[in-house]
């Protein structure tokens, strides 16, 4: 008996399509629980499922294929939110009961965590879901825990009692929020979220070291990021990246800005998440543009072709570990 764990990461600022891998993957069914280990409902996982499309906040997709799905100790939960959001999941035909669950020592979104984060939030441009006061609160130990909120208790489980106690295997799928750009200590501060992103904020739902076997690192292969800083440079062709892409928020419908893949980010969030299996998203929206480029070393580095591109970057990858048969390049359009 043990406890084996997979993670899926986001290596640069949300909106990878972590919601996709890990529907890929929960729908294999090797996994015994699916676990949201971060993050709060700033999040929003597209999802699409048997052809409709579903956005989830706080549920890990575990829950599509009757998965035990996790809201984990490092996530701050909302909630209304989660009680939405099992609503839209009924309605859409997805069965929820026994199914869904929240750590005992989750901390809690309040209605003021929302407000003023909704009033003081704007400087970082946050999504004004209370994220960040939630989190200084569990920090500040003035927190407000699910176990003593009155109608969380039917969901409400032990991780400890549940990893170690149940006398069975334990195969965790762990489904990572927003992305290592966003770290609180490794994205760029304070342009960043309040939890630990990486794939050491799996590891802090009660989870051994030990237990990691695969890293799912998510990319996009161009870039995305919605918040105060400015991001996006001149350029018609990150405009186009940003409507053939449909890059808006799944949270708040703000326009993402875009810019080409840097591989100074790629390669830190490769080294300090240990990823295993990449995969790069939305690499039919670059083809539909017909540009191919990344930025190195600040500087923009063009191609003549997709397989040029593509080569460069499995070139790169290789030594930091990763394999080509362990790199895939992914479409938007492919909606599984
Ligand atoms: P907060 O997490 O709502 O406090 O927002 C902090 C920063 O993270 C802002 O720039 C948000 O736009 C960004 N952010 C938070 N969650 C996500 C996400 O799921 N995807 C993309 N950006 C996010
Ligand atoms: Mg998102």
């Amino acid at each position: 008996m043990g406890i084996s764990l997979d993670v899926i990461v986001d290596l640069q600022y949300g909106d990878c399509g972590k919601g996709k891998v890990s529907h890929y993957l929960s729908k294999t069914q090797k996994y015994t629980h699916v676990l949201r280990y971060n993050g709060g409902c700033n999040a929003g996982h597209t999802i699409f499922h048997k052809g409709k499309k579903f956005v989830t906040h706080h549920i890990p997709a575990g829950v599509f294929f009757g998965v035990k799905s996790i809201i984990g100790s490092g996530c701050v939960l909302d909630p209304d939110q989660l009680f939405r959001e099992i609503q839209e999941l009924e309605a859409g035909g997805v069965k929820t009961k026994g199914k869904i669950f929240v750590a005992e020592n989750t901390h809690v979104i309040t209605q003021k965590h929302k407000d003023e984060d909704k009033q003081k939030g704007a400087k970082i441009g946050t999504t004004g879901r209370g994220n960040g006061p939630a989190y200084r609160d569990k920090y500040g130990r003035t927190g407000v825990r699910a176990d003593s909120v009155k109608r969380l208790q039917p969901y409400l489980i032990d991780m400890y009692k549940e990893w170690y106690e149940r006398g069975k295997d334990v195969r965790i799928l762990a489904e990572g929020a927003q992305g290592f750009g966003l770290d609180i200590d490794w994205g760029d501060y304070p342009f960043v979220t309040s939890s630990h992103c990486t794939t050491a904020g799996a590891l802090l739902n009660g989870l051994p070291a030990t237990s990691v076997r695969n890293v799912w690192g998510v990319a996009k292969i161009y870039e995305t990021y919605v918040g105060s800083k400015k991001f996006q440079p001149k350029g018609d062709v990150f405009n186009k990246m940003g409507d053939i892409g449909e890059e808006f928020g799944s949270t708040t419908g703000r326009r993402r800005q875009c810019n080409w893949m840097n591989m100074q980010t790629l390669e830190r969030a490769v080294r300090m998440n240990g990823v295993t299996h990449l995969v790069f998203n939305k690499i039919d929206v670059l083809r539909e543009i017909g540009q191919w480029a990344v930025i190195d070393n600040n500087k923009v580095v063009n191609f003549k072709s997709e397989k040029e591109m593509n080569d460069f970057i499995v070139r790169r990858l290789k030594p930091l570990g990763l394999d080509r048969k362990h790199v895939f390049f992914s479409e938007h359009k492919d909606r599984i």
